[in-house]
């Protein structure tokens, strides 16, 4: 179970090299998340703890699948777009190819749906259990180029724990 007077990572952004921010971050969010069953509570704190650790970051959240659209989730950052069509903008396409997108620049990616006209680049990573979809988590940044292969690859593991504490058992 998760004890909220413990020192959390994301009261200040993590400080070191890529892999270990990330390898830290996963093991703190699957502590967060243990032992509370809301798929919204856990998917809110993960959003959160996500927001508030990660550098240059001015949105993370997730959206989930509902029939054939992306429906906002919990997220930290400016009010979104709430339904994406599959295939739709980076967070459609991933969700439609079922791999993460890194793009590198919004402005180069066609189709891009603005919600925070201050977002330069952005991260989507789809959420997959039991070979299903259930939605992906998105990551914007002001910051042209802000995500890297580390990225992808570290928040493909956060999104991994998610999953674990959000999918319903099979
Ligand atoms: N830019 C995304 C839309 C979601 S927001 O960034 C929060 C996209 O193109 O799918």
């Amino acid at each position: 179970m998760h004890d909220p007077a413990r020192t959390a990572p994301w009261s200040s952004p993590a400080v070191g090299d890529k892999r270990s921010l990330y390898g830290d971050l996963a093991k703190e969010l699957d502590a967060l998340l243990t032992g509370e069953t809301s798929p919204t509570a856990n998917a809110a704190n993960a959003a959160a703890a996500i927001y508030h650790s990660l550098p240059d970051v001015n949105w993370v959240g997730f959206y989930f699948l509902e029939h054939s659209e992306l429906v906002l989730g919990p997220f930290q950052g400016l009010p979104a777009c709430v339904r994406i069509p599959l295939g739709k903008g980076v967070c459609g396409a991933a969700a439609a190819e079922r791999r993460s997108v890194v793009v590198t620049d919004v402005n180069s990616f066609p189709g891009h749906i603005a919600c925070d006209p201050a977002s330069r680049s952005e991260l989507v990573i789809p959420l997959l259990a039991y070979n299903r979809l259930f939605g992906v988590l998105d990551l914007d940044s002001a910051k042209v180029a802000r995500f890297d292969e580390e990225d992808r690859r570290g928040c493909e593991a956060l999104a991994a724990v998610v999953i674990r504490h959000i999918a319903p058992e099979r």
